[in-house]
């Protein structure tokens, strides 16, 4: 069985505890309810050491999806921040996937969330591009997902909710047991709203686009760092929402996302891409690649270096 690589450390519950230390018991409520919230984040080695990527937007958005919860975290966003920092400092690991989660802990059952503790936790483990490094290259086919995008009436895409993932999880699936890398999910009006775990991106004629918030999506921040490429490359841009046959008809598509970086869509439901080449995409990549490993200046400010 493939599993994670056990690192040294976990941040959890205000301190670093070992790896195998970090475990919670099988009443604990968030597991049963899924009153649980987390973060993606990613540190990469730059000339200076490693350094995480765009660590304050992260925590901001934690706190964010904390608030739309009604979650009350024990710690600040600068509590949080260094608890990512400690994190990876201990575990020496110059490039890696953290994951903040917050979770209602072992106290009461039944659905009152606000019966038991939150508890939090810090992790990290080695994990290479999501939709694979070939994906990245070359691209990836994808399918529409029978699943519609749950929307705000009935799940709050804006926070990063572990209840949202049972919809992303059976999208997915749905998508890998039909031979597919990866699924777009449509929204409750039949619009393009997002992959199971990105942001999807459109390119025709020169223009790029992506979905709005109010499309029902993750505000990705790989979105927002892709968005400032676009204007850095002078690529016209908008926010707009669009069809499933205008998926069929783009020159270039792509998802986004800290776990799958920038990576082509290659194929929609047996459709090839354009003429399978991705221009802009390349472009776009090569500066994520330069901002994230430390080789622009222009995006220092989106690091924060641990060492
Ligand atoms: C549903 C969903 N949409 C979009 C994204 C992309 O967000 P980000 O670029 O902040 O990782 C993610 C990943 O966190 C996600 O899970």
């Amino acid at each position: 069985m493939v599993g994670i690589r056990a690192l040294k450390k976990i941040w959890f519950d205000g301190k670093l505890v070992d790896w195998d230390a970090a475990q919670v018991h099988v009443l604990t409520h968030g597991l049963h309810y899924a009153y649980a919230v987390f973060e993606g984040i990613r540190t990469h080695d730059t000339p200076r050491g490693p350094a995480i990527f765009r660590l304050s937007e992260h925590i901001d958005r934690f706190l964010s999806s904390a608030k739309i919860y009604r979650m009350k975290l024990p710690y600040s966003g600068p509590d949080l921040a260094k608890a990512c920092v400690d994190l990876v400092r201990a575990n020496e690991i110059p490039t890696a996937y953290i994951r903040p989660i917050a979770f209602s802990g072992y106290g009461e059952m039944g659905l009152d969330p606000t019966k038991s503790p939150v508890q939090v936790a810090v992790g990290e483990w080695e994990w290479p591009a999501y939709l694979g490094a070939e994906g990245v290259e070359r691209g990836v086919r994808a399918t529409v997902s029978s699943w519609v995008r749950m929307d705000s009436r009935s799940l709050p895409p804006q926070s990063k909710s572990a209840a949202n993932y049972a919809n992303s999880a059976l999208a997915k699936m749905e998508a890998v047991v039909g031979g597919y890398d990866e699924a777009i999910l449509l929204n409750s009006a039949g619009m393009v709203a997002e992959g199971p775990g990105e942001n999807v991106f459109r390119v025709k004629n020169g223009i790029v686009s992506t979905p709005p918030a109010s499309s029902g999506i993750l505000r990705g921040i790989t979105r927002d760092t892709v968005i400032q490429f676009v204007a850095h490359e002078g690529i016209r841009f908008q926010r707009t929402d669009f069809t499933r046959e205008e998926l069929f008809t783009a020159d270039e598509l792509f998802y986004t996302g800290t776990a799958a970086g920038i990576t082509p869509i290659r194929e929609v439901d047996g459709r090839l891409i354009g003429n399978g080449s991705y221009p802009i995409v390349k472009r776009l990549q090569q500066r994520y690649e330069d901002a994230i490993h430390g080789r622009n200046p222009a995006y220092n400010a989106w690091l924060t270096y641990v060492a």
